[in-house]
């Protein structure tokens, strides 16, 4: 107690001492620092990483790890610990070293500074010279906010002071041991319309975009709490943010490294966190598609495709720089008929590069139209503005470069087409192929399949011979097991061999002969379908092959039985896991968990030839390797079972209850969006280790979801962990992004639940995620009539009956 009460005492007395500013002839020397009126700022010196050379620079008072945001005299170091800053009767502050010399000066010109100058730290961080004790911007003769290094702090601005020609842009460290100027840059590009960029050397790396009335088009500063603005007149251009909320800070930083870092923390913790560790997937690249295609980027592999109405420019070449190239016209109007033209238009597009463009803040999106269709040579228009249904007009002129398509957020784009190409109705011809990025032994080996228009035969082969499941449709071949093989490969079917009871029947281990093991389930029930059709769905289902699903190896139909036969999964499932075991489980395992049931549901609902809802997700049916990676069982079961009924309403409850979303339990009305809603509990599973129906919270009667959303609410969602090893190690930004994840997935109504490609998206990305809403079903409900109902019951419930129930 009393050594806290020192410490406090101590901090009191640091904050009452020290300065915040410097008179004239007043100095500072190494060791000594200005700290500001709050104590929220600090300038001093220092020596970074490993380097013990000596640079004024200003960082956060109390803040861990030290992160220095600014630096005087980063060019120019000082060799020891000798340096002293002054400010003179000029109103310039110098740096001096050991023998006297001028190492660093805040200008080089004298101003005209009147009586008393005086330079003093602000809490923002900004160091600031100014007349006298005035206090408005024009007393300002200096401030470290108009030399930005390489971080971006609330209230400083990115951009250009047109009148006096004054550039502020962000350039990274060379490296963490020296703060020296270095190849990455930030700045506010004013050609055509303003946009961020960021470059390595003179080369255009990343494209943040031009501000649409609520955020930059990709987002490179910070947008998590933060309420970024742009302004535009004839004085200044500048981009800038502010906090939201005064218990936190939030600074951007651009590392050695070029990538751009989201750091936060709160005036409570004072231990920085990282939010957001940069770009991620190469559809950030500045124009990884070349001219006049889109990036998509799928949660695996980027590809790219043509505008509609262009075609690929060297479609005849089958490697990765032949994307550079992008794509063409296919047959570009000339101008005597280009009053025919139409538009067409995309969604959710990240706007091309504005170098080019023009825009106009008073017009329509019809005038935009117009004027888009007078001019021959503009190929594409879009709102400037997108707030209260989008206002104003951006016009671009020849090649559309670097968009790029997202799930959920983007904005509308209109590019121009000949009417001709209207008429090609929905062909995909204008798809130039597929990236495939393969690792192989570490090395990222990316090959590129064109399917082309001019020599698809080519492209065909190639692909085929490098990726042989990528096109080919096989003739339906049904790997069939005979029934006295697997019984005594399981014993007879033994209770010592039964794995476990899934839905729709028992699971036996069996070993056969040569010592192979298998997975056999025995169905339970008849089969809707006929034996025909049964046969072309396992065989189908056979074909689907994920590394996240578990492989079916094939079946055996004999009289009255039918089995199916999957590989055999050594490590148990997952509820063993989270629920038993869970030291076993570090983040790292957790996490890949998340992420690879995702993918495995991606496949299912988006990717596969089927389509599947799988309808009776849970931990007992993830199945874990010898590797802890998931793979999803008991896949299609459903549809194979009780038919094709997708997207349909059924008065037949397969499903568990604590994983099934409201409308299916009370309506019975089944979609993708379901098994999003036992995906987001999963999520909260894994995160929290107690299963969603028996968490009980004494107080507040809710289950695993409310209580979740409870602490989310309460900005407390990190208690979510009950686990504090795992608190330790674990990346604090992916903890709190699965949890939020978690959230959107259990949310009341389907249309709110993201699809299982955004949540790839969200989970590997580092964007701004949307706000949950309260939880569909988070209050206790008593249910342990119902207490081990699941599918496996298998009992026909009215619809009726089921609503009282739940
Ligand atoms: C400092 O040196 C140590 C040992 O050489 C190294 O592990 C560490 O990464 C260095 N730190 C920085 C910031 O360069
Ligand atoms: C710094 O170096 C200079 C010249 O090398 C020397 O005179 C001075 O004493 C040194 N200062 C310190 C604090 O080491
Ligand atoms: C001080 O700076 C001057 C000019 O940069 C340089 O010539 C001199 O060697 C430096 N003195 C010390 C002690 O570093
Ligand atoms: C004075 O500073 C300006 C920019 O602030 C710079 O362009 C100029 O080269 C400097 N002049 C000298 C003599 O250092
Ligand atoms: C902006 O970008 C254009 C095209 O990329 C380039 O030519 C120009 O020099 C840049 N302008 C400024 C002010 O950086
Ligand atoms: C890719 O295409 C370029 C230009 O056509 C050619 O120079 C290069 O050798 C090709 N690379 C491979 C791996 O085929
Ligand atoms: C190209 O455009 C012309 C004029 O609109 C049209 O007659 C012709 O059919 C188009 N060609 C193709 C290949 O679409
Ligand atoms: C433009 O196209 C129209 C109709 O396709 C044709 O009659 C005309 O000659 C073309 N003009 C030029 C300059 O190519
Ligand atoms: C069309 O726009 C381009 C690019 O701004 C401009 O150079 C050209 O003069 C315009 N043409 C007409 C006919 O307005
Ligand atoms: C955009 O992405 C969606 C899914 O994320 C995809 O269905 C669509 O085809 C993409 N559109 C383009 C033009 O790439």
């Amino acid at each position: 107690m009393l050594f806290t009460c020192l410490l406090f005492l101590s901090y009191l007395c640091r904050i009452s001492n020290s300065l915040d500013s410097l008179a004239v002839s007043q100095s500072i020397e190494d060791g000594k620092t200005l700290v500001s009126a709050l104590g929220i700022t600090e300038v001093g010196f220092f020596s970074p990483g490993n380097s013990t050379r000596r640079y004024l620079g200003i960082w956060y008072t109390n803040v861990s790890p030290v992160t220095v945001v600014w630096v005087a005299n980063r060019n120019t170091p000082l060799e020891n610990k000798s340096g002293v800053l002054k400010l003179n009767e000029k109103g310039i502050l110098v740096l001096l070293n050991a023998t006297n010399n001028i190492v660093w000066s805040s200008s080089n010109i004298s101003s005209k500074a009147g009586n008393n100058p005086i330079a003093q730290l602000l809490d923002s961080g900004n160091f600031v010279v100014k007349k006298g004790q005035e206090t408005n911007e024009d007393g300002v003769l200096w401030q470290s906010f108009d030399h930005p290094c390489d971080t971006f702090m609330p209230g400083m601005k990115i951009g250009w002071n047109l009148e006096t020609g004054l550039e502020k842009f962000l350039s990274s460290w060379k490296s963490f041991d020296d703060p020296a100027v270095g190849e990455y840059a930030v700045k506010l590009n004013l050609s055509g319309y303003p946009q961020m960029m960021k470059f390595k050397g003179p080369d255009k790396v990343f494209r943040g975009g031009s501000w649409n009335g609520l955020s930059l088009v990709a987002n490179p500063g910070p947008t998590y709490g933060t309420s970024p603005r742009f302004v535009l007149n004839e004085k200044e251009v500048y981009y800038e943010y502010g906090i939201e909320e005064s218990s936190g800070f939030i600074i951007y930083t651009l590392t050695p490294s070029g990538t751009g870092e989201i750091l936060f923390w709160t005036t409570q913790s004072r231990t920085q966190q990282v939010l957001s560790s940069g770009e991620q997937d190469q559809c950030e690249n500045y124009a990884f598609c070349g001219a006049n295609s889109i990036c998509n980027y799928d949660g695996n592999h980027p590809s790219c495709e043509c505008l509609r109405g262009y075609v690929p420019k060297s479609p005849e070449q089958l490697n990765i720089s032949t994307w550079l190239r992008g794509c063409v016209p296919r047959n570009k109007s000339n101008c005597t008929n280009s009053h025919t033209d139409r538009f067409w238009k995309y969604t959710n597009m990240k706007l091309p590069d504005t170098s080019s463009s023009r825009f106009y803040e008073t017009i329509s999106l019809d005038e935009c139209q117009q004027s888009c269709i007078m001019n021959c040579s503009c190929t594409g228009y879009a709102s400037l503005n997108v707030l209260d249904g989008g206002s104003g007009c951006l016009l671009w002129f020849d090649d559309l470069v670097d968009m790029r398509n997202f799930s959920n957020w983007g904005q509308d784009f209109y590019i121009r087409v000949p009417a001709s190409e209207l008429d090609h109705g929905n062909d995909k011809k204008n798809m130039v192929g597929i990236i495939v990025g393969v690792t192989i032994f570490g090395f990222i080996i990316t090959c590129v399949c064109i399917l082309g228009i001019k020599n698809p035969e080519a492209a065909r082969k190639f692909c085929n011979k490098h990726y042989k499941n990528m096109q080919r449709r096989e003739v339906i071949d049904l790997p069939t097991f005979d029934f006295s093989v697997l019984a005594s490969a399981t014993g007879n079917f033994s209770t010592e061999n039964k794995l476990g009871e899934g839905g729709f029947g028992p699971v036996y281990k069996g070993t056969l002969i040569d010592g192979k093991e298998l997975a056999v389930k025995r169905l339970s029930q008849k089969s809707l379908q006929g034996l025909d059709e049964f046969k072309n769905e396992v065989a189908l289902m056979t074909k689907l092959q994920h590394r996240n699903l578990v492989k079916l190896l094939g079946c055996c139909i004999e009289e009255e039985e039918k089995m199916l036969i999957y590989e055999y999964m050594p490590n148990h499932s997952l509820d063993y896991l989270i629920f038993g075991k869970r030291k076993f489980l570090d983040w790292r395992k957790r996490f890949n968990i998340i992420s690879g049931i995702a993918r495995g549901l991606l496949y299912l609902h988006q990717d596969s030839t089927l389509r599947i809802i799988h309808r009776d997700l849970k931990p007992s049916n993830i199945l874990l390797d010898a590797n802890l990676d998931p793979k999803i069982s008991d896949f299609g079961l459903a549809r194979l079972v009780l038919g094709d009924q997708v997207e349909a309403k059924t008065n037949r409850v397969a499903g568990t209850y604590g994983y099934i979303p409201p409308e299916y339990a009370v309506r019975g009305h089944f979609s993708v969006k379901s098994d999003v809603f036992s995906y987001g509990v999963i999520v909260l599973e894994v995160l929290c280790g107690k299963k969603n129906r028996e968490f009980s919270d004494p107080e507040h009667c809710n289950n695993l979801l409310g209580h979740a959303w409870k602490l989310w609410t309460e900005d407390r969602a990190l208690e979510l962990l009950l686990d504090e090893v795992l608190e330790e190690q674990c990346m604090l930004f992916e903890v709190i992004r699965c949890i939020q994840v978690g959230l959107l997935c259990v949310q009341q109504r389907p249309e709110d639940r993201p699809d299982m490609s955004s949540v790839v998206l969200m989970l590997n990305g580092d964007k701004l995620l949307p706000n949950p809403k309260a939880p569909a079903f988070y209050t206790q409900i008593d249910v342990t009539s119902k207490a081990n109902s699941s599918s496996e019951n298998h009992k026909s419930f009215s619809v009726n009956e089921l609503s009282i129930t739940v």
